[in-house]
């Protein structure tokens, strides 16, 4: 069978890399992919923009691609699933509607209001004078939020009612666009974050190894938010009666609460998590896709083939589906970001050491990159995502920083201290 990944980060590269360990996928398209797409073998990128519904349903239709996979929460959000639903194209993902759940917080809110989903208590505003007022009657530690897609820069955590302010003022005057229409106020919350990815059929959902991302620039959790900068799996703080409170408490409510709507959800639903210093998850957000970077963490792990999981969702099969299988180990990706990173940053550097990092056993899944007369060049911020097992997150640290060792290019940037948390125990 042929697949088509939509999408051109780590995440992606991950995904084909992973379908293509399947004995039933003999080729991968991506859309449009990157340098380690490009170079990877039985895949090849296709130069298609995510947004071209019609063109990426003549070249799957063209190709018989048996179905396709969505990375991104854009094409989603604008409706691709709808679109190769509509030619009876299979395709795992949610539908428009469905995607709401990432694309407006608020709509998010909502159905964990209806569905008694934990999470932090919160206001929606669209006139900044009420939204001020509510942020002055709260106070600070105060969490505000653009309501719409806004690439990982829609939020703010105000330690200060000032920062608060500031925060509503930028997004309620439009620098998010039409993202920033509404804002949603939150109560802080305290805690450790978790990310569980989880897939779905609508009916049944099941997650897969909880992972934790590193979503700080600087070691120890300093310097500005990033797309993420590394991530690992399993996190032991998602113990199994967290998890078993994760799967009663948030996913089957989700799913119950997305039927009642009348949201036939199948794709993947990732909870991003607050566990609270009791213990308790509570919602941070629902994202509508895979991670990023936690799925370069967390598909090495995985021991079943991806293709068959995916096509139980996509076919409403997933009860009947047999356990997930995990290898017993413990993986970490560190992410290798580009030089001026998460600003300006500077591309056109020869990449190399790959093939040595990978000869020590570590998966080098790309993202920023490209191919430049041949050569692998930077292209982007998040340049990297190296990943490695070990017996235990201890081994498997020592081994993704040992690989790296290898891997250069002018200006490599990198956190030092990826998964360190974990093996902290805290
Ligand atoms: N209510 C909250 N309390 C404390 N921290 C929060 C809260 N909401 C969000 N955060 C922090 O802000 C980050 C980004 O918020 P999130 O809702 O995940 O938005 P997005 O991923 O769309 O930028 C979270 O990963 C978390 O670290
Ligand atoms: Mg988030």
């Amino acid at each position: 069978m042929k697949v088509l990944v939509v999408g051109s980060g780590g995440r992606e590269h991950a995904l084909a890399w992973k379908l293509l360990q399947s004995p039933h996928i003999d080729r991968v398209f991506c859309i449009p992919g990157n340098g380690g797409t490009a170079t990877m073998p039985n895949c090849q990128n296709v130069s298609l923009s995510i947004d071209d519904f019609e063109g990426m349903l003549r070249f799957a239709q063209v190709q018989g691609v048996g179905f396709t996979i969505v990375g991104p929460e854009l094409p989603l959000a604008l409706g691709i699933v709808d679109y190769f639903k509509a030619a009876e194209a299979l395709i795992f993902g949610p539908t428009r509607e469905g995607a709401q759940i990432e694309a407006s917080k608020s709509w998010a809110k909502d159905l964990m209001q209806e569905a008694n989903i934990p999470t932090a208590a919160s206001a929606t505003f669209q006139d900044i004078a009420s939204a001020q007022a509510y942020v002055q009657a709260q106070g600070a530690p105060i969490v505000i939020k653009a309501d719409g897609l806004a690439s990982g820069k829609g939020v703010t955590v105000a330690m200060t009612l000032e920062e608060a302010m500031e925060s509503l003022e930028r997004i309620l005057t439009g620098q998010f666009g039409s993202a920033g229409e509404t804002v949603v106020i939150e109560e802080f919350m305290a805690g450790q974050e978790v990310s569980v990815l989880a897939v779905t059929d609508g009916k049944t959902i099941r997650p897969l190894s909880p992972a934790q991302d590193h979503k700080r620039l600087g070691d120890g959790d300093t310097g500005p938010n990033t797309g993420g900068m590394g991530a690992y799996a399993p996190a032991p703080i998602a113990t199994p009666e967290l998890m078993a409170k994760v799967q009663t408490q948030v996913l089957e409510p989700a799913i119950a609460a997305l039927r009642a709507r009348g949201i036939d959800y199948r794709g993947c639903l990732y909870a991003g998590l607050m566990i609270t210093p009791e213990g308790e998850p509570k919602v941070v957000e629902f994202n509508c896709r895979f991670g990023d970077p936690e799925t370069q963490a967390v598909l090495p792990l995985l021991d079943t083939n991806l293709d068959e999981l995916l096509m139980a969702c996509v076919q409403g099969k997933l009860a009947e589906f047999p356990e997930i299988k995990w290898k017993d180990q413990a993986s970490v990706c560190v992410v290798l970001a580009a030089g001026g990173y998460p600003d300006k940053v500077e591309t056109g550097h020869f990449v190399t050491g790959i093939g040595k990092a990978e000869d020590l056993g570590a998966y080098v899944f790309q993202s920023g990159t490209k191919l430049k007369n041949n050569a692998l060049v930077t292209n982007g911020g998040r340049v990297l995502g190296v990943t490695a097992l070990g017996d235990d997150i201890s081994h498997a640290i020592a081994n993704v920083y040992n690989a790296i060792e290898f891997i250069a290019y002018d200006n490599m940037y990198y956190r030092k201290d990826i998964a360190s948390k974990a093996v902290q125990g805290n």
